[in-house]
């Protein structure tokens, strides 16, 4: 379903609700009926909402390297994939979504750069691993890119779940490897 037609359901289905609330009330207003009619119309948007949060990633003190030049670098990550899930699931304009999905992408081959530069400068000895990793990553966002160009909302489910997973996995595992070594040698 597309996601102008999703909203506008779902909001015709409350105002439909609150009319029912109104006439239950005129109705009834002791009835159980009316008092079950107002609570779905409290509760619906509350469990839509508390839905749509957990799409998001939240930054957590776990996911530190403890290099705080690279913390920040992933938290932009993780903020700019969750402006990104906000733009899919809220806006309906299509550009909008494309120039966020442009800007994670660019963002992301920055951060590899930086990352790659810090590892080359202290001689990181799992540094060609590491880099073969981020090759292989922006190999399969780049199939998801061509993916987008054919059929885009498909193709941009599959990129948000790719980068969510690939983003934590890659931080959490990959990126700690190096943090005892960086730190020793002194990088901030
Ligand atoms: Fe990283
Ligand atoms: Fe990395």
């Amino acid at each position: 379903m597309n996601k102008s037609i999703d909203m506008c359901t779902l909001s015709l289905f409350l105002l439909m609700l609150i009319i029912a609330v109104l006439v239950a009330v005129l109705a009834g207003p002791d009835s159980p009926l009316t008092w079950s009619l107002a609570g779905m119309v409290v509760l619906i948007p509350i469990v839509r909402r508390k839905y749509m949060d957990r799409k998001r990633i939240d930054w957590m003190d776990e996911y530190s390297v403890g290099i705080e030049s690279i913390d920040e670098q992933h938290k932009k990550l993780i903020n700019l994939i969750n402006t990104l899930q906000t733009i899919v699931d809220y806006t309906t304009s299509e550009e909008s979504e494309r120039e966020c999905l442009a800007a994670v992408v660019d963002y992301t081959k920055t951060h590899f750069v930086y990352e790659e530069e810090l590892m080359r400068k202290y001689g990181y000895p799992d540094f060609e691993a590491h880099k073969a990793q981020h090759q292989k990553m922006i190999d399969k966002v780049n199939d998801l890119l061509a993916a987008y160009e054919k059929n885009p909302k498909s193709a941009m489910k599959d990129a948000l779940d790719f980068l969510k997973q690939w983003l934590i996995r890659h931080i959490n595992g990959t990126d700690k490897q190096y943090s005892e070594f960086l730190l020793s040698k002194g990088a901030h």
